[in-house]
């Protein structure tokens, strides 16, 4: 604040400057530097020279050098004011426990995404391996980031984690960021405007193989909706590993109120795998909300199409999906075989970013357009299910 001892226009300028500062956003925790007592305070000397109090929330925040010069040039952009310092320190335990208690809303240690959050949960799911359920989650992501909403993945693919590299995480030895830690608070890092948590991010080099069995992989999903801190968001996206094994078990357990993306292969064979896989989500109470069959016809240089994966594939999960449901479950679209698309994803780029008008990435802005559409439904929902 304005040291009340000062001429009343340095207290006018020292709020104006707190105005301004009110617009730098901590990148981590996404809210602004004001809002989470970071800003202890703003003396203004005769002159217009201002001094600015900033205390991180944590020693080594990675973000350090970020919210210092976002500060100084927020403050220095202010009209009156001549020069700016910035004294950094670092909060005392108290106040930052009374900060991640705030951003906890006062809600109990537990699951964050219950049935009654706002959030919408979406589990993309598969049969089988390789089809791009990793692929069409980062996409998907991407695509609704862009339209303006809150955007997190969890990668729950613990043996095959993948997300870090396709959401360009990574640094040249493939290794993720270790997400800061607040108190017990984990900040998941953020790539193209999503917040993203994957057990990458805590093992110590790329090519460890993660070898738990059921137990170790339900507390560590549990860890992920529980201990890292996504703020207020409008959709979660998890990127399931293949098949109905411990770890769907785990999200459908802990998530029954998920909707479901079964992706597919245009391949007919594929269809009654891919089935299953909806199948074992229902058991939940999980709703499939729609197929999206992927590696569909290449479009060659001729113009003519190369269905390499058959045809068919999405169209036929959906039916079968469909039998015995009130309303049928939809294909929401069918994602062509694109280089571009590939290339995006070893390159950290997705396709719906780097290459926007590829056919892949259209298909895919039109599949997040529809779950869009498609709203939040309640059919299918067991409402005020307690989780354990
Ligand atoms: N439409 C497509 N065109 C070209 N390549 C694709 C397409 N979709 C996915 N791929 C490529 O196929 C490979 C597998 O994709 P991805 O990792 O997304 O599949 P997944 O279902 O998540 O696999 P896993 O079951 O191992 O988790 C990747 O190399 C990806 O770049
Ligand atoms: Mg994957």
């Amino acid at each position: 604040m304005a040291d009340a001892t000062h001429p009343v226009d340095d207290e006018a300028l020292g709020a104006r400057v707190l105005t301004a500062l009110g617009r730098v956003i901590d990148p981590e925790i996404r809210r602004p530097v004001t809002e989470l007592d970071m800003i202890r305070g703003v003396d203004v000397q005769p002159g217009g020279t201002v001094r600015v109090d900033l205390q991180l929330t944590i020693v080594g925040c990675p973000a350090a050098d970020t919210i210092e010069r976002d500060v100084r040039i927020a403050a220095g952009s202010v009209d009156g004011v001549s020069s700016v310092s910035v004294d950094v320190s670092v909060m005392d335990p108290a106040v930052r426990a009374a900060l991640t208690a705030r951003l906890r809303e006062g809600r109990p240690k537990g699951v964050q995404f219950t049935p009654d959050s706002l959030t919408r949960v979406i589990a993309v799911t598969s049969g089988k391996g390789g089809v791009g359920k990793s692929t069409v989650t980062v996409n998907l992501a991407v695509a609704l980031a862009r339209r303006g909403l809150r955007v997190g993945i969890v990668d729950v693919d613990v043996h095959g984690f993948s997300v870090p590299g396709l959401m360009g995480l990574t640094d040249e030895h493939g290794v993720a960021p270790r997400p800061t830690r607040v108190d017990s608070m984990i900040l998941p890092p953020v790539a193209h405007d999503v917040k993203v948590v994957s057990i990458g991010m805590f093992v110590d080099d790329a090519s460890t193989a993660v070898s738990w069995r059921g137990p170790m992989l339900h507390r560590t999903v549990n860890q992920f909706l529980t201990d890292v801190w996504f703020g207020d968001l409008d959709v979660l996206l998890l990127d399931m590993p293949p098949g109905t094994g411990d770890v769907a078990i785990s999200v459908g357990q802990l998530l029954p109120h998920a909707e479901v993306l079964v992706v597919t292969t245009p391949q007919a064979a594929a269809a009654d795998v891919a089935e299953r896989s909806g199948i074992v989500a229902r058991q939940t109470g999980q709703r499939v909300i729609g197929v999206v069959e992927n590696m569909a016809g290449l479009v060659r240089p001729d113009g003519s199409v190369l269905h390499l994966f058959g045809e068919g594939g999405g169209a036929e999960t959906a039916a079968r999906l469909s039998r015995g449901q009130d309303s049928p479950v939809p294909v929401l679209g069918s994602v062509p075989l694109s280089v571009p698309l590939r290339q995006g994803g070893d390159a950290g780029e997705p396709v719906v970013l780097g290459a926007p008008d590829d056919p892949a990435a259209v298909a895919l802005t039109g599949i997040a357009d529809r779950v869009v559409a498609l709203g939040r439904g309640l059919s299918g929902r067991k409402l005020g299910l307690s989780l354990s």
